[in-house]
């Protein structure tokens, strides 16, 4: 098979395309021959090595495709079966290839109103919005919600969500009249929910918040961005409210949250770091069961079309440059929504 290999962490030169021994399924797995890769900033961090681990490697975390080869113990899958798969953490290979095996817990069917390219880009951004919304303490009836960073892959979905639950009140911010207008057009938001965050100095920015949300805190607040949005959740999260992000800080991140006195003990706040790959790193088969019941109940919200997928964006044919040109528009933060490729066709 076909595979983009990545030999050295550094920059997008460094991916090569290369011919590799089509993999074989071991017991428990599914091969999938791909049709779309979809592309997320995890790609680029593990492209330069921040997430360090063994080289060469064939990056890419998320695929869709059909079942062409089928491990004697599998029930749920049948050769040309036509599904979506996270390729995070476990398999023979990334999704920035031709073929590649899975455990079957990875692995959904697709949902028939799902084109491959939609399909491709929903099972690690539906995931990760499923654990920070769902999975821990799920957002109720009637709770106001703070999303930072609504405009991205997770966020669409983390909106989506919230609304289906019953989410009263959604607030996203926004880095620019043209993402305000994704949120709007795309999404379905309010556009007094959305606050325009360039410019406004973290008080204002927190004033202008609560002000759209009748001067009260949130139950929920969830942090899509990292850095100063960290900061501003903590502050707009109501008294037992909920704090739930996605990206950890460097070393240098300035924030007490153990000490007393600290916000999150001030406020008896509920904390929760979400890391999509949690189980899926880990070598008991036993703990990646989980995606398998998520992916299941995302598929059929995906089904009822109670979520729908997010706006994906071609970005080209398999190929180093397609490759290439994806992670330097999501390096430079200029994507609304999914990049994909097509794989075969
Ligand atoms: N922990 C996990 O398991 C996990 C899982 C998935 C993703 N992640 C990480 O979470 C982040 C988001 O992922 P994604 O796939 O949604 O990324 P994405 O599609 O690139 O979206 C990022 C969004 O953040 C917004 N943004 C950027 N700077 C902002 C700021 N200062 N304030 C508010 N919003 C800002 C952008 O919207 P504007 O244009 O409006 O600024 C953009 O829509 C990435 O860093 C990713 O690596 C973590």
């Amino acid at each position: 098979m076909q595979a983009i290999v990545l030999d050295q962490f550094g920059g997008v030169e460094q991916f090569k395309m290369r011919e590799l021994p089509d993999p074989q399924v071991k017991s428990g797995e599914v091969r999938i021959r791909l049709r779309c890769a979809a592309f997320n900033p995890v790609d680029w961090k593990m492209r330069e090595g921040h997430y360090g681990g063994n080289l060469p490697k064939v990056l890419g975390a998320d695929c869709s495709g059909v079942i062409d080869q089928v491990a004697s113990d599998v029930k749920e899958f049948a050769l040309g079966d036509e599904v979506m798969a996270m390729p995070f953490g476990q398999g023979s290979n990334g999704a920035y290839a031709e073929l590649l095996t899975l455990p079957t817990p990875f692995v959904a069917k697709k949902p028939n109103s799902l084109s491959f390219q939609q399909a491709a880009a929903c099972p690690l951004v539906s995931l990760t919005a499923y654990r920070v919304l769902i999975a821990c303490r799920a957002v109720r009836e009637g709770d106001s919600v703070f999303i930072a960073g609504a405009g991205g892959g997770v966020g669409s979905i983390a909106v989506a969500l919230a609304k289906h639950r019953g989410a009263r009140c959604i607030c996203t911010v926004a880095g620019s009249e043209s993402s305000a207008q994704f949120l709007t057009q795309q999404l379905g938001i309010n556009p007094e929910q959305i606050i325009l965050y360039p410019g406004l100095n973290h008080q204002q920015l927190c004033e202008k918040i609560l002000n759209s949300n009748q001067g009260r805190h949130f139950e929920t607040t969830c942090d899509l961005v990292g850095g100063e949005m960290k900061k501003l959740c903590l502050d707009l999260t109501a008294y037992s409210g909920h704090f739930c992000t996605i990206l950890p800080e460097s070393e240098t991140f300035d924030f007490p949250i153990w000490t007393r006195g600290s916000m999150t003990f001030s406020k008896n706040l509920s904390f929760h770091c979400v890391f999509v790959g949690a189980e899926a790193f880990s070598p008991r088969r036993e703990a990646w069961h989980i995606y398998a019941q998520q992916l299941e109940e995302i598929s059929d919200l995906l089904n009822k079309k109670i979520l729908v997928p997010p706006q994906v964006t071609h970005v080209g044919e398999f190929n180093v440059k397609t490759v290439s040109e994806a992670h330097q528009l999501l390096q430079q933060g200029k994507v609304k929504g999914k990049l994909v490729m097509t794989v075969t066709s």
